[in-house]
């Protein structure tokens, strides 16, 4: 689904397909040659992370792992509630791995301080973060965040896997949502 085709229900396209997958290509380059030599396991988080996952895991010309977690921060509605559920947990065992989260977009940044916080346990080699998206204005906490793909203003963005009630995940593009489509 293209933004054009539902343009009523968005203000501005802010990320293009091509914008995408221009960026997760020189992203997955550094990923490529920070992780010579070491086992690579991606953690996506669902479901916002899906075509982020699918993109930057085939731009990868390497061997490397994936798994999935699925927590929620969020519910129905627009604002981070910071408080965190595991709804699916890794089936991996992270154990000496180089895990790289690979998250849609870092909002508040509760949901994945918490999941630094989580990981941290479990005995992993090393853990950074991939993530499409960033609002740096929405910032609750400080996230180390070692591959980001684009600064966006704090506004609620969907497509790419970006929702809203489950909706607008197959827009190619990112785009603001209109606020008359939400309040
Ligand atoms: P926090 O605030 O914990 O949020 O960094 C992270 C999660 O919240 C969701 N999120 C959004 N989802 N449009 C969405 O569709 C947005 O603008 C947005 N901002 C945050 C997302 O699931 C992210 O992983
Ligand atoms: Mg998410």
């Amino acid at each position: 689904m293209r933004a054009a085709e539902i343009a009523d229900q968005l203000t501005t396209v802010l990320v293009t397909e091509e914008e995408i997958r221009e960026k997760l290509d020189e992203l997955a380059r550094r990923v490529e040659s920070d992780y010579d030599g070491k086992e690579l396991l991606l953690v996506g988080v669902l479901k916002g992370a899906v075509m982020v996952m699918a993109d930057f895991a085939r731009a990868l010309n390497r061997p490397l792992e994936m798994d999935w977690m699925a927590v929620s921060s969020y519910g129905a509605g627009t604002k981070s509630s910071g408080v965190v559920q595991i709804r699916k947990d890794l089936d991996t065992d992270l154990t000496g791995k180089h895990v790289l989260i690979v998250e849609d977009i870092i909002d508040s940044g509760l949901t994945l301080s918490w999941l630094l916080e989580n990981f941290a346990s479990r005995g992993a080699a090393s853990i950074e973060i991939l993530a499409l998206l960033r609002k740096p204005e929405a910032a609750k906490v400080h996230i180390d965040s070692k591959y980001v793909g684009f600064d966006i203003p704090t506004e609620f963005v969907v497509g790419y896997g970006l929702d809203y009630n489950e909706r607008y995940r197959n827009l190619r593009d990112v785009a603001v949502l209109a606020p008359h489509v939400y309040s």
